[in-house]
């Protein structure tokens, strides 16, 4: 029977994680995957999830079956959280997920069982799985650009191109922190996606995926809340793999908001059912380490500073960047480098142009040009710069402009 199996498509950011592994130039810098790194270039284990584990480790509780929603506390933890204390819990419900991703696929997996082949609009460029996962669950897929020609948020374009979008369609947004591009809308524009949505009945699909890592929690979740309070559907895919550093123990959720009890009770019962047929049940383990610190005061405050030594990192690694690169001769990437929020940014730089990062100066960042700000060590970024400006060509620019 395999041998039936015609070559299938490999992950392209897998692929390069794999080519970087053999790759054995000592200086070698992955800026792939988005994972956080701190300054001796490990992805630490928070200490809150540390004390977390060690308190659970020590109740040791029973690992029977938990329900079909997963840990009942976690997802109330996490509407609270996400929704935050005066949301609209009313009319809402979580269910926990293998992670962001796993709550990506089974709203999908909702949307197509509530209207079979859908349409989904995600941003032009998106994170590289929203397209496979959606059509993976049967739907359609359509774009919207996302940034204007000088790299900033397309208020008008996006509104434009979104008035297409026919009632019950379904739009994709990430909430923060936009993956690949780190060009996020302004509360205005969020505002106006609200009319928007309203106006034009389509439903908003919110992918939360680096709350903290922007502009604060707080601050990172205020869209999503407003848009909770202003539309009468939404979906909300929530990870926990960046804000808590859990990657590989798999936490997050799947929130709906419904305009009435009836409804928000069947989006559960179909949640449930999608999840049942792929997995069964969600693990237990990163969840209960959720649950711990958010219903602790103590650590729960522990966590958000964590957290926010970790925002100041990458706004640190992003605003040094700045300066070496506007040094080297290249003040207009640098600009546009210094508006974007989160984990990543976009290079202004081409395939070929990453391509000979890769090559010339062992830098590997996805060929889109986007790169992990938060992988790169501190005593790296005058070397990287170096890499960027010299493929942009502009290093001997800078250099020649020193000199003369
Ligand atoms: C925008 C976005 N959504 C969802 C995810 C999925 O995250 P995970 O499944 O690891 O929680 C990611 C991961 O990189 C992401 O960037």
């Amino acid at each position: 029977m395999l041998e039936l199996l015609p070559p299938p498509p490999t992950d392209p950011l897998w692929d390069l994680t794999y080519e970087f592994g053999s790759d054995e130039r000592p200086e070698r810098l992955n800026l792939v995957l988005g994972v956080y790194r701190d300054q001796t270039g490990t992805t630490p284990v928070m200490a809150a999830v540390r004390e977390a584990e060690m308190r659970l480790a020590e109740r040791s509780e029973s690992k029977e079956y938990r329900g079909l929603s997963g840990n009942a506390a976690f997802n109330r933890s996490l509407l609270d959280l996400v929704l935050g204390p005066q949301g609209p819990a009313d009319r809402a419900a979580a269910v926990q997920t293998v992670a962001g991703s796993g709550a990506l696929r089974l709203l999908a997996d909702l949307i197509c069982r509530t209207r079979p082949g859908t349409t989904v609009w995600i941003s032009d460029p998106a994170y590289v799985n929203h397209r496979p996962i959606l059509e993976a669950a049967g739907l359609q897929v359509r774009t919207y650009g996302w940034r204007d020609a000088e790299g900033g948020f397309d208020t008008a374009g996006v509104l434009r191109e979104l008035r297409e979008a026919r009632r019950d369609d379904v739009v994709l947004l990430q909430g923060c922190c936009h993956n690949p591009t780190g060009v996020d809308p302004l509360l205005d524009d969020w505002e106006a996606l609200a009319d928007s949505a309203v106006r034009g009945g389509w439903v908003p699909f919110v992918d939360l995926a680096y709350h903290g890592l922007g502009d604060g929690l707080e601050a990172d979740l205020l869209a999503t809340r407003m848009l909770a309070a202003r539309v009468p559907e939404m979906l909300i895919a929530v990870s926990c793999s960046k804000n808590f550093g859990l990657y590989s123990d798999r936490v997050g959720c799947a929130i709906v908001l419904g305009s009435s009890a009836r409804a928000v009770r069947h989006a559960e019962t179909a949640l449930q059912n999608a999840a049942r047929t792929l997995y069964s049940m969600p693990p237990e383990h990163g969840a209960a380490v959720v649950t711990t610190i958010l219903e602790d005061q103590g650590l729960r405050a522990a966590w958000r500073a964590e957290l926010d030594v970790m925002r100041s990192r990458i706004m640190a690694n992003r605003a040094d960047l700045t300066v070496h690169l506007s040094a080297l001769g290249c003040a207009e990437q640098a600009r546009s480098l210094a508006r974007q929020k989160g984990m990543f940014s976009m290079l202004p730089l081409t395939a070929p142009q990453m391509l000979q990062l890769r090559r010339q100066y062992a830098v590997y960042g996805t060929t889109s040009g986007r790169i992990n700000i938060a992988g790169i060590p501190a005593h790296r970024i005058p070397g990287l710069a170096r890499g960027i400006a010299g493929v942009l060509g502009a290093a001997d620019t800078a250099r020649a402009v020193r000199t003369a």
